[in-house]
């Protein structure tokens, strides 16, 4: 064969792509076993908010104070409807070949007052339906314990920043497990530890939006690794020899690349992962557990600086350490984005004093030539996720990871071409760290249904399945990105070539008219 020829064909089975870093041929295998799903949460996507019982949640009380602080207005008191539309919903999976379905639990939906003393029985039915359903048609559960919708009389007594939330959590994991443990074999004890602590308890970006800053996101950190390892040990000890599940945590990890090459922002970047993953990361997966030592020297420092006799980061005993570490499974890890990150001593301004941000003392820009997604703090950067991938590979001694999130948000319509991009790229990055050695055992998309998404309502849609908010029914047709994603599950592997027909996504055939879901 002359070099020429050589050459040309190489190319052939070359596909380069998006920054990720090497090349790649257009049909990559998934590994034997690797398992796909598609994920919701409770009060994004069930509606009933005060149905058969259910007490409120949160989000309930934040969507409806006056005037919304929600973007457009809007709740999830009807939101997907999934409340009532589980059995069409599980129909649809199937035709999907979802191998999981990743949903939460309401826990004020089966314990109204939040405690045990009263066990709603119709919100047991309801996931008892739910989960019989899906294992009748093949798809494993994968449950949430606790994604964001705290109720409300926990809330009165302080929430995630009372450590006796330790104790009602595992009241309520308890309850869980008793119900529904012989089903479920893949737990997830809490969502996204840094929205939950950050954003609402040191800022106002999400329920309760208690905004002590610097203070109220620390005493929460603490308390949800306290509350995530009792639940593990409880499954560990009394639960797992007869129901034999796996119980980890899902941990929201951005990617944060410096602006430059200077070591500032270098050291920025760095701070900035330790801050945002590598606190709860740390604490349950390294060798040595506890928090990581930039975020102690960090707050421990500014703390100082502002005339605080102790830090403001609580410290956890040695006992604590121990208890915490290892107490995972697996290692959940929900991925969308990366930002550029730069160091800069002044921060003027930029932040409150004391916060996280102004504690962390780096600054985060976006970089105008990534795509960008509806949602503002969204953009596509398919090697900022290998190299998260490759971080928790070398840091953390490969632990097992399933993503339990990934995806990207539109303005709507069915024909999503950025969205099948955006799944392929990232899953092409996903298997590149798969071959260098990263233990991935399954990816979510995030997410199943157009759903409500928290601050800004309804506006940033994130299904793979579009739903119609304006009808009664919530029909729900399929995007471009569910027949991909379809083709995906069936062939087991990512072909970049693999075309759907806009007609096909526009022209849904077969109407499965009494499950108001558009077949295809
Ligand atoms: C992470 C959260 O777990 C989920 O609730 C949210 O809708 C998505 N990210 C998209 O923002």
């Amino acid at each position: 064969m002359t070099v020429n020829l050589f050459v040309i064909l190489c190319s052939l089975v070359l596909w380069v792509d998006n920054g990720v870093h090497s090349l790649q041929k257009p049909v990559r295998k998934f590994p034997e076993g690797f398992k796909f799903g598609a994920a919701t949460a409770a009060y994004q996507v069930e509606g009933a908010w005060n149905e058969d019982g259910k007490g409120p949640s949160i989000w309930d009380d934040l969507t409806h104070t006056h005037p919304s602080p929600i973007s457009d207005g809007s709740t999830g008191d009807v939101a997907a409807d999934t409340y009532h539309l589980w059995k069409s919903d599980v129909e649809l999976m199937k035709q999907l070949g979802l191998d999981f379905y990743r949903f939460s639990i309401s826990w004020s939906r089966i314990l109204p007052t939040g405690f045990a003393d009263q066990i709603n029985q119709k919100g047991i039915d309801y996931y008892d339906n739910l989960i019989t359903e899906l294992l009748k048609n093949k798809i494993e559960p994968m449950v949430t314990l606790y994604h964001w919708d705290l109720p409300s009389s926990l809330q009165k007594l302080g929430g995630l920043a009372n450590p006796l939330i330790v104790e009602w959590f595992e009241q309520y994991a308890r309850v869980v497990f008793d119900k529904f443990g012989d089903k479920v074999k893949y737990w997830i004890t809490i969502n996204e530890p840094k929205q939950i602590c950050y954003e609402g308890y040191g800022s106002t970006a999400k329920a309760p939006q208690l905004n002590m800053t610097g203070i109220a996101e620390y005493i929460c950190a603490k308390n949800v690794l306290l509350s995530h390892a009792k639940v593990y040990h409880l499954y560990d000890e009394n639960y797992r020899y007869k129901q034999n599940g796996q119980i980890g945590i899902s941990v929201s990890c951005t990617w944060y690349e410096p602006a430059s090459d200077t070591i500032e922002d270098h050291q920025a970047a760095e701070d900035a992962r330790q801050f945002d993953w590598g606190q709860y990361i740390h604490p349950i997966f390294s060798k040595t557990g506890d928090f990581p030592l930039s975020l102690k020297n960090n707050v421990r420092l500014r703390s100082k600086e502002q005339g605080f006799l102790r830090s403001r980061l609580p410290v956890l005993s040695s006992e604590e350490i121990v208890y915490i570490r290892g107490s995972s499974d697996f290692l959940g890890i929900n991925s969308y984005t990366t930002k550029l990150t730069y160091r800069d001593a002044s921060l003027e301004g930029m932040y409150p004093v004391p916060s996280y941000m102004d504690d962390m003392s780096a600054v985060m820009v976006k970089d105008a030539s990534w795509p960008q997604a509806q949602s503002s703090w969204l953009q596509s950067v398919p090697w900022g996720f290998y190299k998260i991938l490759t971080q928790v590979r070398y840091l953390y001694d490969n632990p097992a990871v399933w993503i339990t999130e990934n995806g990207w948000s539109t303005s709507g319509g069915l024909i999503d071409n950025d969205r099948v991009k955006y799944y392929r790229t990232y899953l092409s990055a996903l298997l590149d760290a798969v071959e260098e050695g990263s233990n991935i055992k399954g990816y979510t998309a995030w997410s199943l249904f157009d759903n409500f998404e928290w601050m800004s309502g309804y506006a940033d849609k994130f299904g793979i399945f579009e739903v119609d908010f304006k009808d009664p029914k919530r029909k729900r047709t399929p995007r471009k990105s569910a027949h991909v994603y379809k083709e995906i599950i069936r062939s087991r592997s990512l072909d970049m070539n693999y075309e759907v027909d806009d007609k096909t996504v526009l022209a849904p055939t077969q109407v499965v008219e009494k499950d108001y879901v558009e077949g295809y």
